[in-house]
């Protein structure tokens, strides 16, 4: 796409790079609601449906890890558009260390949660949305003291959760910083339609 003349690149990410970082983010979002549904209102809800959430919340991370790998195939082999020539250097370099984070957790969080549920002493099948059997990790499953394993993981994978929506958060909050401040198009570059000044 066209630069813009105002020494702004108004160039946007592909459709396949925007769609997959949609279709990843409205997952993870709901990893996150559907996470701390399963694990802190134990109380409220009953065993069945806790049950459901947790089939729900594999079946999706599961999901976002497969669709993370296609992001990073993507990624590997198409350039992103370049940020804005009049951003900082210590901005672009900020850009960069937090979408560098974010890749790590949303790769090591799928990976994580696969390890918890691959060493549970539960032994519980994971099925895809109730119609693919996905395996378990190898390994985990036949570790001696896998119970307590499996309880050191999650709570990484806990810790992790709380970890990635802060980036998440500061991620988004940058992102409007750009468009409702700067007013400049980076936000536009990764949201089709939107005013791309
Ligand atoms: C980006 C991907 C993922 C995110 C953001 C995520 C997020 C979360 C969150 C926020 C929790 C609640 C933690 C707590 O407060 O105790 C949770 C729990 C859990 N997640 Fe994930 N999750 C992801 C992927 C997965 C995957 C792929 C699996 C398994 C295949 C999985 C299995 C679990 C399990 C078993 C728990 C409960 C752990 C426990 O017993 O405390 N997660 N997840």
């Amino acid at each position: 796409m066209a630069a813009s003349g105002t020494g702004q690149s108004s160039a946007r990410y592909s459709a396949v790079a925007i769609l997959l970082h949609w279709l990843i983010g409205a997952g993870i979002a709901a990893l996150i609601v559907i996470g701390l549904m399963m694990t802190h209102l134990t109380r409220q809800l009953s065993q069945m449906d806790v049950f459901r959430l947790y089939q729900l919340h594999k079946s999706i991370g599961i999901t976002v890890l497969l669709l993370v790998a296609v992001r990073v195939l993507w990624r590997l082999t198409h350039r992103p558009p370049p940020l804005p020539t009049h951003m900082p250097a210590a901005e672009k370099q900020a850009a960069h260390g937090l979408h560098g984070l974010l890749y790590a957790l949303m790769i090591g969080m799928p990976l994580v949660g696969w390890a918890v549920v691959s060493s549970s002493p539960f032994n519980l099948p994971t099925v895809l949305y109730g119609l693919i059997p996905w395996p378990d990790l190898p390994v985990l499953p036949h570790l001696a003291g896998k119970a307590a394993v499996s309880g050191v993981l999650a709570r990484v994978h806990a810790y992790g959760g709380w970890i990635m929506t802060a980036l998440i958060l500061v991620h988004i909050g940058a992102a409007l910083r750009h468009h409702l401040i700067k007013r400049d198009p980076v936000m536009g570059r990764m949201i089709p339609g939107l005013d791309n000044r």
